[in-house]
């Protein structure tokens, strides 16, 4: 399958990367970078120095949008650290991004193969809405979405209804959901039950080599963060989960489809994730989404373990 990522690395996109860079049968046909985690550049020189450690140093990296479509930027270093991977430094890259931004690129690798792009997009939406923009055939000539974002029924994790991906563009995320996209979104309600356990943690830290020390590297700043919430020393592992149930829909062991719509209108809600569940026909036209509620846990984090080793 061929892939374009979409992402803003950040630990969990990293993880991400590593896994699909870890298949054989997957060709990473091109990487966007987006601000989130941290400010673009950063993001996108993150991107060339995952896929130089991942064993992808050709995959071509393009530079996104720096800034939501609507409200003003806000970054995370508290969870990600202050160069996006937990201040773990890996070395200078060798290559720059690609001169397409990365909606051009996106637009680009979809029209020359339509229907056989499959996209990821573990970031805030901005750079596929732009895309939408440009080509609003897009929907048409992927493949299958796939969105780590949201909180469908679960608690959020900026906000009491709002995950960090759709909060950070909901006027983005809000267009790529009404575009009419083939769309499996993997919300924290599933994410947040399939956390790297620190038994699991502890595994990958004794796996000798470059991959998997820096990994564990990472995640140990990740576990660090989310021990300041739960007091325990583990980690979600949202993205890798998208990645995981793009490559491998045999995962999933629970899902519902709905429309979904972002509020972008609240004071308390803004952000938030909202799937029209009624038992009635909806009166929403818009395609529904594939929302992922469960998956095969255990096979998931040892197939991460796998791509690791
Ligand atoms: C999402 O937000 C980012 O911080 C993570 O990389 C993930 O994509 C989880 O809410
Ligand atoms: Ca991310």
């Amino acid at each position: 399958m061929r892939v374009f990522v979409d992402c803003d690395p950040g630990i969990d996109d990293a993880v991400a990367l590593a896994y699909l860079a870890a298949r054989p049968d997957v060709e990473i046909a091109g990487v966007g970078a987006v601000f989130g985690n941290n400010a673009v550049e950063v993001t996108a020189d993150n991107a060339l120095r995952l896929l130089e450690l991942y064993g992808r140093p050709d995959v071509p990296v393009a530079v996104g949008c720096a800034r939501p479509l609507v409200q003003e930027p806000r970054l995370a270093p508290h969870v990600h650290g202050a160069n996006g991977l937990g201040d773990v430094e890996l070395p200078e890259p060798a290559r720059k991004p690609v001169a397409e931004s990365a909606p051009e690129l996106l637009v680009r690798l979809a029209r020359e193969n339509p229907g056989e792009l499959d996209v990821l997009a573990v970031g805030p939406l901005t750079n596929l809405a732009v895309a939408v923009g440009m080509e609003p055939k897009l929907p048409q000539l992927v493949r299958k979405l796939v969105v780590m974002g949201g909180a469908v029924s679960a608690p959020g994790n900026v906000g009491p209804h709002g995950e960090a991906n759709i909060v950070n563009d909901p006027e983005a995320a809000e267009t790529v959901f009404g575009a009419g996209f083939d769309l499996d979104l993997v919300a924290l309600d599933v994410t947040m039950e399939t956390v790297a356990t620190p038994e699991w943690l502890a595994e990958l830290a004794l796996v000798s080599g470059e991959k998997a020390q820096r990994t564990s590297g990472f995640l140990d700043f990740y576990a660090g963060f989310y021990a300041g919430i739960y007091g325990v020393r583990q980690c979600a592992m949202h993205d890798p989960l998208a990645a995981a149930v793009l490559v491998d829909p045999r995962l999933i062991t629970g899902s519902f489809e709905a429309p979904l719509r972002v509020e972008t209108a609240g004071t308390l809600t803004r952000g938030m994730t909202v799937a029209d569940r009624r038992p009635v026909p909806s009166a929403d036209e818009r395609r529904p989404v594939r929302v992922i509620t469960s998956v095969a846990d255990a096979e998931f984090l040892r197939l991460m373990l796998d791509a690791l080793r």
